[in-house]
């Protein structure tokens, strides 16, 4: 049955057929003819179970070398046949090389984002990770746990967007200090930026609006760190510049101070910051005796506001194309 002339001429005529074929479906099907399931090449292999035990091994190494043959010639074909289709649907199509390109509309990055990235490279050449936190904040993290009392104002439905459930939208990036705090060993420096949601809205306050959150927990940071690393910050952002440190009071540092840079004769409230509250490192379960750590938090969209010279915080955010085509 498996006589090795048989099995040449089967595989001539399998050869011619796969030759001929026009078309990659014509193709298949003559392959399908020899090695499909029911092909007479594949009928051949299973049959070999049926011959005399010391016959097997030798028809069973012809008919899969002619199976193998078959299968170089199917690829061979295939692959002229996919070369003829290419040029022909190249030359039936018409270029005109001498018409100008569609005109592509080309994106671009929004003034928040550019300055939010130019911050978060900054610090990241301080050698601070950057860590992010959700929008739809616990009431746990964005007040309780940085020490904001339940009856602060700050919690006022004012002020906080309040969701189902216990959840806020974040007042603040300072729960991401409550996050990246909780079962960490210090020393860790991190940055947060993202944002943030008020009941609040005129001209230079918007529901929405950006922060970005510094904090850094090692045995023996001070404030002058803290001031080090404003002052890098502030020349990275405006150039040469004077700050000034005012006291001030936040739930979650002890001391604080808000942070004014100068502005020719004026001076521009900019952010605040502290010495992290040892109950907010308690409740991070980080040892208060052994550790401490500055933190601070700013806007971000009065710089982009500054830097772009948009006259109006909404504009920022209002989506208007022809505004954002101005800024770039
Ligand atoms: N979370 C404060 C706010 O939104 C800003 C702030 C003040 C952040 C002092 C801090 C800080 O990390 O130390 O008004």
């Amino acid at each position: 049955m498996t006589d090795p002339v048989h099995l040449d001429a089967l595989e001539a005529e399998a050869r011619g057929e796969i030759e001929r074929a026009d078309s990659i479906q014509e193709l298949r099907e003559a392959r399908a003819r020899y090695l499909g399931r029911r092909g007479s090449i594949s009928t051949r292999l299973r049959s070999i179970g049926q011959l005399d035990p010391e016959q097997r091994a030798a028809a069973g190494q012809a008919v899969n070398a002619a199976k193998q043959r078959v299968e170089l010639w199917v690829q061979k074909r295939q692959t002229e046949l996919e070369g003829e289709s290419q040029s022909r649907s190249l030359s039936e199509r018409r270029l005109d090389a001498t018409l100008p390109p569609p005109r592509r509309a080309r994106g671009a990055l929004h003034p928040v984002t550019r300055v939010e990235r130019d911050m978060a490279e900054f610090f990241s050449s301080l050698g601070f990770e950057i860590e992010d936190g959700p929008e739809v904040e616990t009431e746990y993290n964005n007040f309780d746990a940085l020490n904001i009392p339940a009856d602060h104002p700050s919690r006022d439905l004012q002020d906080t967007f309040f969701v189902a459930g216990g959840h806020v939208l974040r007042t603040h990036t300072s729960p991401v200090q409550i996050r990246a705090m909780t079962g960490r060993e210090p020393p860790f420096r991190f940055i947060a930026p993202g944002r943030v949601y008020r009941c609040d809205s005129d001209g230079t306050h918007s529901p929405l609006f950006h922060q970005i959150e510094g904090f850094y927990v090692d045995e023996n940071v001070t404030m002058a760190d803290l001031k080090g690393v404003l002052y890098a910050f502030a020349r990275h952002i405006f150039g040469e510049v004077e700050l000034r440190f005012r006291a001030h009071y936040f739930p979650f540092t002890e001391p604080s101070a808000e942070i004014d840079f100068r502005w020719g004769e004026r001076w521009l409230e900019w952010g605040g910051c502290g010495m992290i509250h040892p109950r907010v490192l308690e409740n991070c379960g980080i040892d208060s005796a052994r550790y401490r750590g500055f933190a601070f938090g700013m806007g971000i969209d009065r710089v982009a506001m500054d830097r772009y010279g948009v006259p109006s915080i909404s504009l920022l955010f209002d989506g208007d194309v022809r505004v954002l085509e101005q800024i770039r």
